[in-house]
């Protein structure tokens, strides 16, 4: 997209009238990278829509445990998606549940699953295109956002950081919830979903040829934003008189 394809409307950048097109920017990366934080950060600055894909695979992987399957059979999973993608709303994906770590063991195990992917890529692809809201784009953050869902991203973004590092934000995030969990604990589920996520067949986690990656191991969430800003900047927002 040429920059000359792009003005500003209320602080954030939209495409022109000819195309109507929304800007879409991906954010991918391993589990506890950092990349939610980043995307909601992104998100609210230029004002687009969010959408969280993990929360997506999250909740399908919790609505199998609750009706009794097993994550990595695709027929007890299949009525937990279809049940889900009935009743995907804001609110079922900002459930607190679904980051338990149970959850998440489940999740990345559904995840292996082609039928699941495959299901799951209309949703997301029309939410870029068709953000809810008069809005003039949308962030969204997952595994394969750049590679798979929206391999046109207007710009693409891997966040990654040491596991040690995702490890221990992660037992921040949980510790007073989950008394039980040790940061050696968190760190080995760590490793095992990175080795799940980013050795499956389908849609690995990886960092499609033209992102940017942002190690995030020793910055803090607004210094990662400022990066990203200033990169985004760089790429398609340099002719805005309004700046972001
Ligand atoms: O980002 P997260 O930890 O909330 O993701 C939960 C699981 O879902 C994770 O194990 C990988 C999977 N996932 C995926 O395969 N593709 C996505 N676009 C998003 C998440």
């Amino acid at each position: 997209m040429s920059v000359s394809q792009l003005k500003k409307i209320d602080g954030a950048p939209r495409t022109d009238q000819q195309t109507q097109r929304k800007i879409v920017i991906a954010v991918d990366g391993p589990a506890a990278s950092g990349k939610g934080t980043l995307a909601k950060m992104m998100a609210q600055r230029l004002g687009y829509a969010y959408l969280d894909t993990g929360a997506i695979y999250r909740a399908v992987a919790l609505a199998t445990l609750e009706m009794g399957g097993d994550p990595s059979n695709v027929a007890d999973v299949e009525p937990a998606l279809e049940m889900i993608k009935r009743n995907l709303t804001p609110e079922l994906l900002a459930n607190p549940i679904l980051r338990r770590p149970e959850v998440s063991e489940a999740s990345s195990k559904i995840a292996v699953l082609p039928q699941v992917r495959i299901s799951l890529l209309e949703y997301q692809r029309d939410f870029a295109k068709n953000p809810p809201g008069d809005v003039g784009g949308a962030v969204l953050d997952g595994r394969d956002i750049g590679t798979v869902v929206c391999p046109q991203a207007d710009i693409k973004f891997f966040v990654t950081a040491d596991p040690e590092e995702r490890a221990h934000r992660r037992f921040k995030e949980l510790q007073r919830q989950h008394p039980e969990l040790t940061p050696e604990k968190i760190l080995y589920d760590i490793i095992l979903r990175d080795q799940r996520d980013s050795s499956r067949k389908v849609a690995p986690t990886l960092a499609a040829a033209d992102a940017y990656v942002l190690d995030t191991t020793k910055l803090s969430p607004a210094e990662v934003l400022d990066e990203a800003i200033q990169i985004a900047r760089a790429r398609f927002l340099a002719a805005s008189d309004n700046g972001i």
